[in-house]
């Protein structure tokens, strides 16, 4: 019976499900959803599987009465996905058979012979069930769960690491996992996930270049992170910069979270390969978490946030001398390690190097973007170039500083997503949270409607002075919290990195740098710069 699988514990969760208490319970519950419907026993259990898995999504279950035509026996069962957590067998003489040996003559006997059968389906919520059984359901999701990546790597041995525990299985590209060498060390295990969150293959069963391209990320970051003087000097020189500042620059790519192994046998992976020899990265472990859980927790003062700064900056920095754009800086890439020899007892790093794509004419097309995060005008040009990590870096640093990002920018971002690009965004979500919004987001959503409808006549210049007129004055106000959280000086950067025109930005990250190294000075203040 290839459509489900019996639960490992169907003999002790049937015997509660034949508790009359709890067997009236469920057909008081259940909402019912076809009634004695006839069909061939395989097609009825097709149809059982494919309405179980998607009620499962909706956290139900099913419970289904199945009877020969004739009468000659009733199953009745519940089901979850595609487990059967309970079953019992009855004939006109009462219950014959419970759980494992039901299944069995349910898949043994009758299956193979596939006659027609009377079968009436309900749906019942998990939460709406008694807790007698509701446990053994509970149970049964876990136990599925553990069947699939990335829990099944957990406890187990992987290329001589011991699997200790998931860190995050949210992460868009990788499941991160922490592992333990034989000599304690501990480390970030990243497995390229089988696909990416939004469905593209990546691991498993692709005929494409992504599991290459990914690679080819891991690498750039640590080319970045072997700079040497001479090539730091190099870059400093072919963007215009003074030289002198390669001795400093050199202490921060202490700061790039780069690749200690990687062990990648295949550009694609089959699934049975990919389970017992997946490609991984090894990475130091952040044991301190990300900048976005410690943001959240607190807003960071104003030393603490130059501290931060400067090191962000500078390491940005060496990725743009390298003539690399990051992509993708946001508080959620920033990883926390503790470190004795640092002011505040910990080294923030600039990690998921993913995207890190190469650039020689310093503009590249906009591959992926974070609504939070991205440069509003770089993404309805769809193009970017080095001040598009500044304006991440200065949006960070002002959701750092304040615990709050500009809902302006964020709404721009979700209306160009959805009226430009196509992708499905939390636009409704976002405005009910914000009502304040509506306004607005109405105003702007005509101007893209019409921008759209005649793309060749409104120019691109003309559309983006528009959209800035609609939003300016709420904008102007929002970002006046930074005033109030930190001195001029500091503030100043941070507004200099996010303003909307390109051009009036620093254009890369050397200069947003430098400007916070002569500020910290300033602030007295100094003890705070690497060295
Ligand atoms: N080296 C690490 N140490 C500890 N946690 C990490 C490490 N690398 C990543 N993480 C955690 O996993 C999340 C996802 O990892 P990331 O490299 O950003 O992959 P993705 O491309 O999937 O976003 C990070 O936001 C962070 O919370
Ligand atoms: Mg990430």
């Amino acid at each position: 019976m290839v459509e489900f699988k019996p639960f490992t514990k169907i003999d002790k969760a049937s015997k509660e499900f034949i508790d009359p208490v709890v067997l009236s319970y469920v057909m008081l519950k259940q909402k019912i959803i076809a009634v004695n419907k006839r069909a061939k026993l395989v097609n009825c259990l097709n149809h059982l599987k494919n309405k179980s898995v998607e009620v499962l999504k909706q956290n139900s279950i099913l419970y289904v009465v199945m009877k020969s035509i004739g009468s000659k026996w009733t199953i009745r069962s519940i089901i979850a996905g595609t487990l059967i957590i309970a079953m019992v067998y009855e004939t006109k003489d009462g219950v014959q058979l419970i759980g494992g040996l039901a299944y069995n003559t349910l898949s043994k006997e009758i299956y193979p012979k596939n006659p027609v059968v009377k079968y009436s389906v309900g749906v019942i919520p998990i939460d709406a069930l008694p807790d007698n059984i509701k446990v053994y359901i509970e149970e049964s999701l876990r136990e599925k769960r553990e069947e699939k990546p990335p829990y099944i790597w957990v406890n187990k041995v992987l290329y001589d690491l011991y699997i200790e525990k998931i860190l995050t299985d949210k992460g868009a590209y990788m499941y991160v996992l922490l592992g333990r060498d034989k000599f304690e060390h501990r480390y970030a295990v990243k497995i390229p996930r089988e696909k990416t969150v939004d469905g593209k293959p990546l691991a498993v069963n692709t005929n494409t270049n992504a599991l290459n391209e990914v690679l080819k990320g891991i690498i750039n970051s640590l080319e970045v992170y072997s700079a040497t003087r001479d090539s730091i000097r190099k870059g400093l020189a072919s963007k215009g910069y003074d030289e002198y500042y390669a001795d400093q620059l050199i202490l921060y790519r202490k700061y790039i979270l780069r690749p200690r192994a990687i062990i990648m046998l295949r550009t694609s992976f089959s699934d049975e390969e990919y389970l017992e020899s997946p490609p991984i990265i090894l990475e130091d472990y952040a044991n301190l978490g990300d900048l976005d859980t410690k943001i959240k927790s607190k807003p960071l003062d104003q030393r603490e946030l130059a501290f931060l700064a400067v090191r962000l900056a500078g390491a940005l920095a060496l990725v743009h001398i390298n003539h690399f754009i990051h992509m993708d800086i946001k508080p959620q890439n920033i990883l926390l390690i503790e470190d004795g020899a640092e002011p505040y007892g910990y080294a923030p790093l600039l990690g998921d190097f993913v995207g890190l794509p190469h650039v020689f004419d310093s503009i590249i097309e906009l591959k992926k973007s974070t609504p939070e995060y991205a440069d509003p005008i770089a993404l309805v040009r769809g193009r970017a170039s080095y001040n598009y990590d500044v304006y991440s870096l200065g949006i960070t640093l002002f959701y750092a500083a304040t615990g709050k990002k500009l809902k302006s920018r964020i709404l721009l971002n979700l209306l160009t997503l959805k009226n430009i690009y196509g992708t499905p965004v939390p636009l409704r979500v976002f405005l009910v949270e914000n009502p304040e919004l509506v306004q607005y987001a109405r105003k702007l959503e005509a101007l893209y409607h019409e921008y759209n409808s005649k793309k060749h006549k409104m120019p691109v210049e003309t559309f983006v002075t528009q959209l800035l007129s609609i939003i300016e004055d709420y904008d102007r106000e929002q970002i006046k919290i930074i005033d109030k959280a930190l001195p001029s000086r500091l503030a100043n950067i941070i507004k200099k990195s996010i303003i909307l025109n390109e051009t009036d930005r620093y254009q890369d990250s050397v200069s947003i740098w430098l400007d916070l190294l002569n500020s910290i000075k300033e602030l007295g203040y100094t003890n705070l710069i690497p060295s």
